[in-house]
């Protein structure tokens, strides 16, 4: 089985004009497509048609996150894994939504949609893959490269982090267990890069953010500027997590899902040792300058 990334995520949003201008013209995703309720943006760094798909909903919260495989017959391995599990599995055709292929799709134990596909319609990349500018001309806002992880919040984080392991052969890279052990958090990744989908202990079905990425710690602080300029809700200046060692700020989209720009952070391999953080350390491990939990962070979901 092979799967290349997390390729898409799904959001909720109560008003699709105002999202719009948060994801388009604040974030600097460019949309690529839209229909009745809907829209599809891009990071400028990605090839594929999209990676953040708005839904106007009445409630805030994730849709579906979406990983992309690399072979055709990926798809059939992947729904048998699910059936072994005991997960539901459906298929959703091809065309179902704008630029997609066919795609698997299951629900996890924490009750969060997820799908599979191997095949995306091609946009390519703003600055062209021949001799490229390593920026585009017209980027705009915070101008994050590309869609990079989602963190989750649900109960089972043992079986969650089994199917991921054991199922999807992701590799955890980080955790945080409490004093008998259990996990508290699990980092996962299919990619080198810290997390591709994290999940934290809560509520089951929340989204906790969804993560863009930026390249430095200056676009990190760039990011937090233009917060302030345009008033975007802000829950964390630009900091340091300790878990994955990722620089960050946290705000919030005008309908309450929290975002993330992220740079940095680990590029763990496979065989690495697990990274493990103590309860007794878990606000260093998220807040790494602050060493308080924000009250916010646990309760701010959708
Ligand atoms: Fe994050």
């Amino acid at each position: 089985m092979s799967i290349l990334r997390i390729g898409k995520v799904a959001i909720n949003v109560l008003d699709l004009a105002e999202a719009r201008r948060h994801y388009g013209e604040f974030l600097g995703l460019a949309e690529t497509a839209s229909a009745p309720g809907t829209a599809y943006f891009k990071g400028w760094d990605e090839y594929d048609h999209h990676s953040v798909i708005l839904k106007e909903n009445d409630r805030a919260g994730l849709d579906h996150v979406a990983f992309k495989v690399r072979f055709p017959d990926d798809l059939a391995r992947i729904e048998s894994t699910c059936e072994r599990f005991g997960f539901p599995v459906q298929r959703v055709s091809a065309g179902s939504r704008i630029g997609e292929g066919e795609a698997v799709a299951t629900t996890l134990p924490t009750g969060h949609r997820i799908e599979f596909y191997q095949q995306m319609e091609r946009v390519g990349i703003a600055v062209g893959n021949t001799n490229p500018e390593p920026w585009p001309d017209d980027r705009r806002g915070v101008g994050v490269n590309r869609f990079d992880h989602v963190l989750l919040t649900g109960e089972d984080l043992e079986g969650v982090t089994r199917f991921f392991v054991e199922g999807l052969d992701f590799h955890q890279s980080e955790r945080l267990i409490n004093k008998e052990g259990g996990l508290l958090a699990s980092f996962l990744h299919v990619t080198n890069k810290a997390h591709d989908i994290a999940f934290i202990k809560g509520p089951n079905g929340k989204l906790h953010h969804v993560g863009f990425y930026v390249e430095t710690w200056d676009d990190v602080l760039r990011a937090a500027d233009l917060q302030s300029r345009h008033r975007v809700r802000t829950e964390l200046t630009p900091s340091r997590h300790g878990l994955t060692r990722g620089l960050t700020t946290y705000f919030f989209d005008p309908s309450g899902n929290r975002n993330e720009t992220y740079a940095g952070g680990t590029f763990p391999h496979y065989d690495n040792d697990v990274v493990t953080w103590t309860e007794d350390e878990a606000a260093r491990a998220i807040f790494f300058h602050g060493r308080e939990m924000i009250p916010s962070f646990g309760s701010a979901l959708t």
